[in-house]
């Protein structure tokens, strides 16, 4: 037996974290050969946007009945790489316990003010400082109470006292505890001190009860979180219209004419723009994919619709991104009832769609930046550059469905993006790393970016 290389890579196997890491993990070990090791690596760093890396997310957790759903949380922020510690409310101990917590941080989670069994510092005041964000989910009327007014007397509101990074809280209470004036002021107050508030949703309560006080779905205080620590704000005050998915063309009640688009990368554009803090409105076709949080969702089913839909809201945009895969024909009549099946062929006559990119390029406002897309099987850069100039685009990202990694229904792309002057040959990414260079690339088109 010859002695080969062997390396190790820490492996998470716990039931909330699908995905390897390299950071240490209370794990065990897996030993693998120098091949399988840098194919491992290469597959984490290619992969997957580590958009909380190097980030200190302090979250707090306060005794609801909501109190389970921050472990979800808490996982969400460690796959994202964030380095999380948890201080929890005594009462909150009794919802759910401090080890769930630690075993998927790796950090001890403190729920006592005097604890003394930790490396010598005032914890509350070295956490304060070193949290880039601080968020209470669940936040109970109880602590929101205490944090308006500034009270102090456990760990976690003596932390949040002291700490000056963005604070976010995501209340989950009673219905007519949410609505009790008391805490309504009390909210407008943290909201005055700089607080930024996770609205609750409605629905069944778990006393039983229905309205207002269920804490936000998970995934929205995550985005809340990224939006306040992983990106730069460099798209505030920039209004920003998507579109996304595929059209469908009726041919009768029951039958439509489509193509493949997911969705995918239009939704990826819509949510890093978001991201990046500007107001966008995502005109979305028929996809599987999630309503984006904070951002203005316009369903559509047709070329026509999103004809309708785009041009009504395009002459208040900055600017416009066609990420869409719209018809470019329509069957010329649409049968009223289910058309039945007979022995002979049938033809459809089908019509030309309207044109929206022809028209948004017709009717540009000064100022406003255009950018479309071109999916195509081959001649991708002349087929491109010929549709920049025919539609009077300022950005055009052209991408070969035939390239593997590219493409329609995938978690990643290979886009070439063409302005007048410039051409941009993007590597295989993910369609959310490929959108932050066309949001980069559009602001360089503003004068706003950076060139360095
Ligand atoms: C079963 C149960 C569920 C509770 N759920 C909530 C809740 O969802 N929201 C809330 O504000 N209070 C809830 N409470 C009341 C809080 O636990 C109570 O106000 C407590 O003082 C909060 O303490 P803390 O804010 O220090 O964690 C619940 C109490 C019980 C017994």
């Amino acid at each position: 037996m010859g002695s080969a290389a062997v390396f190790t890579l820490d492996i998470c196997d716990d039931p909330f974290c699908v995905g390897q890491r390299t950071v240490p993990c209370l794990t065990s070990r897996i030993r693998y050969t120098r091949r399988t090791f840098y194919a491992t690596i290469a597959a984490i760093v290619k992969g997957r946007i580590a958009m909380l890396k190097g980030k200190t997310i302090l979250l707090g957790v306060t005794g609801g009945i909501a109190a389970y759903k921050a472990a979800e949380l808490t996982s969400l922020l460690v796959k994202a790489h964030a380095c999380v510690h948890v201080i929890m409310t005594k009462n909150a101990t009794q919802f759910i316990n401090p080890i769930t917590f630690e075993t998927l941080t790796g950090n001890k989670c403190i729920t006592d003010t005097f604890d003394r069994g930790f490396a010598f510092e005032v914890e509350h005041i070295s956490l304060a400082k070193k949290a880039d964000a601080a968020v209470i989910a669940p936040a109970t009327a109880n602590v929101l109470a205490k944090l308006a007014h500034g009270l102090a007397d456990d760990m976690l509101t003596t932390t949040l006292l002291a700490c000056d990074c963005p604070k976010l809280a995501a209340p989950a209470m009673n219905t007519r505890m949410y609505e009790n004036p008391v805490t309504q002021d009390n909210l407008a107050a943290l909201q005055r001190y700089g607080w930024r508030l996770i609205e609750p949703a409605s629905g069944r309560l778990a006393c039983g009860d229905s309205g207002k006080g269920k804490l936000a779905d998970v995934t929205d205080i995550f985005e809340a979180i990224l939006q306040e620590t992983a990106f730069p704000h460099d798209l505030a005050g920039t209004r920003i219209l998507v579109t996304a998915g595929p059209t469908q063309e009726a041919i009768d009640p029951v039958r439509y004419i489509t193509n493949r688009s997911s969705g995918k990368m239009g939704y990826a554009i819509a949510r890093m723009a978001r991201l990046r803090g500007a107001d966008v409105t995502l005109v979305a076709g028929q996809t599987a994919l999630q309503d984006i949080p904070g951002v203005e969702m316009v369903k559509i089913r047709s070329a026509a619709d999103l004809f309708r839909e785009v041009t009504a809201r395009a002459p208040q945009q900055d600017i416009v991104i066609k990420a869409a895969a719209v018809a470019d024909y329509r069957p010329a009549a649409v049968a009223e009832e289910k058309l039945h099946k007979k022995d002979d062929d049938l033809s459809l006559t089908l019509e030309r769609t309207e044109d929206t990119l022809q028209y948004l390029g017709d009717h540009k406002r000064p100022g406003q930046l255009l950018c479309g897309f071109a999916m195509e099987t081959s001649d991708l850069e002349e087929r491109a550059a010929m549709k920049l100039r025919k539609k009077n685009l300022d950005m055009i990202c052209a991408n070969n469905v035939k390239v593997e990694g590219a493409g329609f229904a995938g978690d990643t792309n290979v886009i070439t993006i063409l302005t007048g002057e410039k051409k941009v040959q993007l590597e295989k990414m993910t369609k959310e790393e490929a959108a932050g260079h066309i949001l980069d690339e559009l602001l360089l088109l503003r004068g706003q970016g950076d060139n360095a």
